[in-house]
């Protein structure tokens, strides 16, 4: 990545083993914006305290605020497309947006790595948060989801996944950031496991012990793979996934932590829009017959030097600041020049009709 690029937080890491996912909303009074904004400028350093003790372990961890909780501690200049989380599809399948405004998407190859610097960011936040979902998720055999079949097959990669996930010049200030979608998954195992392995991969749209795509002649156009798949001027539009699998057998509870980066919410509302509406309308993703969504949020995901930076933002000040630039700080580039060649510059695009 070019010298003057600002380091992504770190959004497109190679696969881990655990996974932590932490949603936590802020307590009201200025006091604990006060306490959450400081804490950005520790989050870097408790990365490294905690992850060097075991650098094999690859620890790492991505921070996001919701719509409301950038305007409460950091104001203007805000991203472009952070909004509240849209809900799609009907009552009785619907993608739902529950309370939350900080996630904390912690990964690592040991679970006691994510679970030492979960400890550390939530105990320093304090009581200025309060954590409303926590799930704790691990990587099941070669790399299954819950419902049996591989998972991630199509993720882009390198180059790829980059530009895929990171904001370009369609929002100068916030270069390198992207936004991130979370939703937590329940499975009714039971009635899945009931499903024969052939009807299972005509709801995937892959074949289940070799995971390959099924052939365009026997794949449905309900299927989770044709619903997922977006299409833009010809050109495939994709996001970066790392879903986790999570549960409690003795409870009865089997889940699927979905999480999915991309450049812009574009693309991610509209993979959901395809599966809880349908595609064309009532074409909707079988999946969710023995699936539904507890929650769901959407984030921003700043570039790791504004993380750092927002700590000394005032949100009044720069409600009232002609000029937004002071808040970015000096090093990231204010100017609408390119940041990604090549790109697809899908974060320029709004609606819904864009894809085919
Ligand atoms: C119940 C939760 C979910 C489960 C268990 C699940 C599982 C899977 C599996 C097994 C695959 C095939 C392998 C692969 O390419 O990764 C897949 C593909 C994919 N999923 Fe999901 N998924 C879930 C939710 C979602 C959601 C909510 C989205 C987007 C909003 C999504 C987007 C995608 C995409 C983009 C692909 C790749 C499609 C392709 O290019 O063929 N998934 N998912």
């Amino acid at each position: 990545m070019p010298n003057d690029i600002p380091e992504p937080q770190a959004v497109t890491t190679p696969i881990n083993r655990s996974a932590i996912f932490i949603v936590a909303t802020l307590a009201d009074g200025e006091e604990h914006a006060a306490t959450a904004r400081a804490w950005c400028a520790d989050v870097a350093a408790l990365v490294r305290s905690v992850g060097k003790r075991v650098p094999s372990g690859n620890l790492s961890c991505v921070v996001g605020f919701s719509s409301g909780a950038w305007d409460t501690l950091f104001g203007a200049p805000r991203p472009a497309q952070l909004h509240p989380f849209r809900e799609f599809g009907p009552s009785e399948r619907r993608a739902i947006a529950t309370p939350g405004d900080i996630l904390l998407h912690i990964r690592a190859d040991q679970m006691d790595l994510c679970f030492e610097l979960a400890t550390q960011l939530i105990t320093r936040l304090g009581e200025s948060v309060q954590v409303v979902d926590e799930v704790h998720g691990f990587r099941y055999f070669d790399l299954r989801s819950m419902v049996g079949f591989v998972d991630g097959t199509e993720n882009p990669t390198g180059r790829e996944a980059i530009d895929f996930t990171m904001i370009g010049d369609e929002d100068p200030e916030f270069v390198s950031g992207s936004y991130v979608l979370a939703q937590k998954y329940l499975h009714d195992m039971t009635g899945w496991n009931a499903l024969s392995v052939e009807t299972q991969e005509r709801i995937i749209g892959r074949t289940k012990l070799s995971d390959i795509e099924l052939d365009d002649a026997v794949k449905p156009t309900s299927s989770h793979s044709s619903l997922t798949t977006l299409v833009e001027n010809g050109q495939e539009v994709k996001i970066l996934r790392d879903n986790m699998p999570f549960g409690r057998p003795g409870s009865g509870e089997f889940g699927t932590y979905f999480i999915g980066y991309a450049r812009s919410p574009d693309p991610i509302e509209k993979m959901l829009e395809n599966m809880f509406v349908g595609r064309p309308p009532g074409n909707y993703d079988r999946l969710l017959d023995f699936s539904h969504a507890a929650t769901g949020g959407l984030f921003f995901v700043p570039s790791a030097p504004l993380l750092e930076a927002l700590a000394d933002r005032d949100p009044q000040a720069a409600n009232t600041a002609d000029d937004a630039s002071p808040n970015v700080p000096a090093d990231l580039p204010t100017s609408a020049e390119p940041a990604h060649e090549g790109s697809l510059n899908i974060g320029s695009l709004k609606g819904t009709s864009q894809y085919e």
